[in-house]
């Protein structure tokens, strides 16, 4: 007996490739967006470095180009003989008047603010800033250089009251003798004011504190009436700003952290500061202090945090979109692998299913044809054991007894017949086939019909004009086609004919073409609970039936490729229908 193999669950396709899948993804998506952040920030970092370089570049530039017009005017200067003459002459008065007014155009159109005439000495001799003031001695690294050198001397000088000058000395000299020096100077506050207005940066000069004295600082303050504040950083102090104030968080530990090469933007009022700073170095080459770059990045900032919102944006929707699209492939996949085994425990249901009918089918079959056997025996022997009881009281009647042994014997007879038509039934499957023209053999069992059947039933043939010839055994279609026959003439009540017919047909299920032989009487017809049992060995309704008849065409078909089929409507008739394989051999005419 089979069994049904314990059911397996389908395995759960989705879940166990999803979860991995969107793990996986958010990873790389995570990885990306990181190295997307890092990528963007780096960009941002060096725009920002590159900008304030600029401001620190743009700087330097001005000083060379002030200090080119500085030369121009001291070149003039020097080569004028008049000049010349009241400053070997010592003559202040004559010094005042020819370049008195050359000064205060210099001081007007180009923020020029010193002009000394100095003797070979180094003791001043003459200030047109401040006439007033000389007689002291100049050791400010520029005139050092310009008199060790010969030559003319130009940089930053940080004062003593806290004011960072451009300074330009140059020597004086004739054939080749230097009597004396020339030196003209500019605050460079105003340069910051045009790199702020040129780059839309804001700009402070902070000062190393070792290079000043808070006393004189705040002397420097109160000459210029400005203020200040000597302890908001530990080791610098401002000594020029392009805005009114610092941003609050531009303390001394965010200049500690700038100094030390750390974090660059401070946020102020709402605001986003990148802060950077570029070193400064005096005539001499001492670092004294850095030019702070504040630069305004909200802008930038926006576009930074717009690029990594869009990037994490799109790599959500192509992890969405991916997974999305492995969530209905694996969901078909599931699907189908669900079919698949449902379909699996389907067939198995059906082939047990099958196994279990064809063994009750069996049972049934076998009960049908025992009760059948066990019926056609059972009433001559009955008959036999009354007629024996009779004969042993009849023992003194002889005739009688005769009579009596007589009717033993049909009966003995009757059973005989019977079993030898069950093993002629059992024999019929040697089937020996030959190409067979059917009219000769459907007239020829009709003649054989006619001499066996004693009512004499009309028979009608109608066969097709053309000769049929099928592939088929001759004994075997006369002895169904004879069965067919006896049962029409034992249905059929009137003179009505049993009609045989032979028409070509296709069969319905595969469209073979073949020919159907019928035989239609128009008898009581079959009830449709008997109908479907007809076909069962040994099914009969009929009290002298064997209910063999049936079978035997039914299994001459099968052994011809054929089928045999029944319809019928009761008090109507019935048609049985022979339907055969064309023969290869079949041929019109
Ligand atoms: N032409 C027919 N008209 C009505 N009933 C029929 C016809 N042919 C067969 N049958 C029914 O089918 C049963 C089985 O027929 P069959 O196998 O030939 O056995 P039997 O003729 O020995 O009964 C018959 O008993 C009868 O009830
Ligand atoms: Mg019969």
């Amino acid at each position: 007996m089979t069994s049904v193999s314990p059911i397996r669950h389908p395995r759960r396709v989705k879940a166990a490739f999803i979860g991995p899948l969107a793990f996986a993804l958010t990873f790389v998506m995570c990885v990306f967006a990181v190295a997307i952040y890092l990528v963007e920030a780096s960009v941002r970092d060096r725009d920002l470095a590159e900008r304030s370089a600029a401001a620190g570049k743009l700087f330097e530039q001005k000083l060379a180009k002030d200090a080119n017009l500085m030369r121009a005017v001291l070149r003039a200067m020097t080569t004028n003989p008049a000049l010349e003459k009241a400053f070997r002459d010592g003559d202040r008065d004559s010094l005042a008047r020819q370049t008195g007014p050359l000064f205060e155009t210099l001081r007007a159109e180009h923020r020029i603010t010193h002009l000394y005439f100095t003797g070979i000495d180094l003791i001043n001799l003459y200030r047109v800033h401040s006439p007033g003031e000389f007689g002291d001695a100049i050791d400010r690294i520029t005139m050092k250089k310009a008199r060790d050198q010969a030559a003319a001397a130009s940089g930053l000088e940080l004062g003593p009251l806290g004011t960072l000058t451009l300074r330009m000395v140059t020597p004086w000299q004739r054939d080749g003798e230097v009597f004396g020096y020339l030196e003209i100077g500019e605050e460079v506050e105003h340069l910051i004011d045009e790199i702020r207005d040129s780059l839309t940066v804001d700009l402070a000069v902070l000062v190393d504190k070792k290079f000043l004295r808070p006393e004189q600082w705040q002397r420097g303050l109160d000459m210029m009436r400005r203020s200040g504040d000597w302890e908001r950083f530990a080791s610098h102090v401002a000594l020029a700003q392009t805005s009114e104030q610092l941003p609050a968080a531009f303390d001394r530990h965010m200049l500690g952290d700038l100094l030390a090469g750390r974090n660059a933007v401070i946020e102020d009022r709402g605001r986003s500061l990148h802060v950077a700073l570029v070193p400064l170095e005096d005539a001499g080459g001492r670092h004294i202090g850095e030019l702070v770059v504040i630069r305004d990045i909200a802008g930038l900032q926006a576009t930074f945090r717009r690029s990594i919102m869009t990037v994490t944006l799109v790599s959500l929707l192509v992890a969405a979109g991916v997974l999305g699209i492995f969530y209905v492939a694996l969901g078909r996949v599931e699907r189908d692998y669900r079919h698949k085994h449902e379909l699996e425990l389907q067939v198995l249901r059906l082939g047990t299913e099958h196994h279990r009918i064809l063994q009750m089918e069996k049972l049934s079959a076998l009960g049908t044809m025992v009760g059948g056997i066990a019926h056609q025996l059972n009433n001559p022997l009955v008959g036999v054991v009354n007629m024996a009881q009779l004969a042993e009281r009849e023992t003194d009647n002889p005739q009688q007894t005769r009579e009596l042994l007589g009717e033993i014997r049909r009966a003995g007879e009757d059973c005989r017949a019977f079993v030898r038509r069950m093993l002629e039934f059992s024999r019929i499957s040697c089937f020996d086939s030959k190409p067979t023209p059917m009219a000769p053999v459907i007239e020829d069992t009709v003649l054989l019909f006619r001499q066996a059947e004693d009512r004499h039933h009309p028979v009608e043939i109608r066969l097709p004009d053309e000769q049929v010839v099928l592939m088929v055994d001759p004994i075997l279609i006369r002895h169904a086609l004879f069965n067919l026959l006896l049962n029409a003439a034992q249905a059929a009540s009137g003179d009505d004919p049993i009609v045989i017919t032979l028409e070509a047909e296709a069969d319905p299920d595969t469209q073979a073409k073949g020919w159907t032989l019928a035989v239609t009487d128009r008898g009581a017809g079959i009830a449709p609970d008997v109908l479907e049992k007809i076909f069962v060995p040994f099914f009969t309704t009929r009290s002298d039936g064997t209910g063999l008849g049936l079978p035997v065409v039914q299994h001459v078909a099968l052994l011809h490729g054929g089928h045999v089929s029944a319809s019928s409507e009761p008090d109507n008739g019935t048609r049985f229908a022979l339907w055969l394989p064309m023969a290869p051999t079949s041929k019109s005419t």
